[in-house]
């Protein structure tokens, strides 16, 4: 399949190609687009044939869900059962914006968007090309991160272009994702209101506008009794082809420990790399030493962690040390990706 790419600019959006993208969703297409997120791999949502075509390019189980991309309330009604009033006072706050509630979902909703479940994960994204792209499509966007399964979502259409090429009708690239790191994901549908994936909405943020929430215990830790509530967190993700090991402590300590292993497996020849910040970056000695921004600023290391890890491997690095990152904030977004990508793998110091 030959597979248009177009780039515009969120502040000068050439309406003739989000007509185009348009068009092709409304007949059963894929298009990637921007979000303020990570890209997105769009298809119609309410077409059961659209959604499975994207299962089909990402490479992606059919029991994980995809995300519903609305533009306005009134989108919503349709799709979903009933919206408590929690889901009104978030959406107050929040949309259009990275956060996605969880409801109970219409008949007009397929079993094929939603992976079988009878709830359904809704979306209004604040990106001014998204939500052109969503208007000229109809209004209902089902769209999983615009990766091939298991990869880190894209947060530049370089790496969308890199996974999907070839497998979608079109790719529209509106340059670097503001965010960086995929939508907070809060369920609606039980008796308390529960985080199942966190973001840059967190969950003090949550608190402030419905008082208690509840945070799946799957998040953070790995060896749990219960299965995660999003079926895409059971799965590995994000992981680079290099093994990944999380250093935790205080800074001079695991610079130092970082520096001694990374000698050991330069020895043995490994292709090394680092994870810092800028506060250390010129202390390690490795192939590739790469900075997720300033120490305490989990906002810089969420804008490019994912770029870090698709990095590493365009560098065929083998062996990569992170630093670890504060859990507070949008940092708890941040360490539960790079758990993930460590396959949980942590030395603490
Ligand atoms: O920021 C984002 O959310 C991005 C952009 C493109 O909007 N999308 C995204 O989609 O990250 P995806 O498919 O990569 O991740 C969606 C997650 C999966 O872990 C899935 O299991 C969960 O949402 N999910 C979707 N519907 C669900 C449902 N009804 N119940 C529980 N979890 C659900
Ligand atoms: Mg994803």
């Amino acid at each position: 399949m030959d597979t248009k790419i177009i780039g515009m600019d969120e502040e000068n959006i050439d309406m003739q190609a989000i007509e185009l993208a348009g068009s092709i969703i409304k007949s059963g297409g894929l298009v990637a687009f921007p979000t303020e997120t990570v890209y997105g791999l769009g298809g119609d949502a309410l077409n059961s044939s659209s959604s499975k075509k994207i299962y089909a390019a990402k490479g992606r189980p059919s029991d994980n869900p995809l995300i519903i991309h609305i533009v306005e309330m009134s989108a919503l009604s349709k799709i979903v059962r009933k919206i408590p009033k929690a889901a009104y006072q978030l959406a107050e706050r929040y949309w259009p914006g990275p956060l996605t509630m969880i409801f109970e979902k219409a008949e007009c909703v397929p079993l094929e968007t939603t992976g079988g479940l009878d709830t359904v994960a809704v979306r209004m994204p604040s990106n001014q090309i998204a939500r052109e792209f969503i208007r000229a499509s109809g209004g209902y966007v089902a769209a999983p991160s615009a990766n091939r399964s298991g990869r880190p979502s894209p947060t530049i259409a370089k790496y969308v272009i890199e996974d999907l090429a070839g497998r979608i009708d079109m790719i529209i690239d509106g340059g670097q994702a503001d965010i960086g790191l995929e939508s907070t994901i809060i369920d609606l549908t039980g008796s308390e209101p529960v985080i199942l994936r966190p973001g840059y909405i967190t969950e003090e943020m949550l608190r402030q506008v419905i008082g208690d929430v509840e945070a799946d215990q799957t998040i953070m830790e790995e060896h749990t009794s219960q299965a995660p509530k999003a079926p895409g967190m059971k799965y590995k993700h994000y992981a680079p082809r290099g093994n990944l090991i999380i250093v935790e402590g205080e800074a001079e300590a695991v610079s130092a420990y970082i520096n001694e292993r990374l000698s050991a497996f330069r020895k043995e020849g490994k292709r090394t790399g680092v994870i810092a910040t800028d506060e250390t970056v010129a202390s390690y000695l490795a192939d590739s030493v790469k900075s997720a921004g300033e120490r305490g600023q989990e906002e810089q290391a969420a804008k490019c962690l994912f770029r870090i890890l698709r990095e590493f491997d365009d560098e065929k690095i083998e062996v990569i040390y992170a630093e670890g990152f504060r859990q507070k904030g949008v940092g708890q977004a941040v360490m539960n990706r790079l758990l993930k990508a460590a396959g949980h793998q942590v030395i603490r110091l």
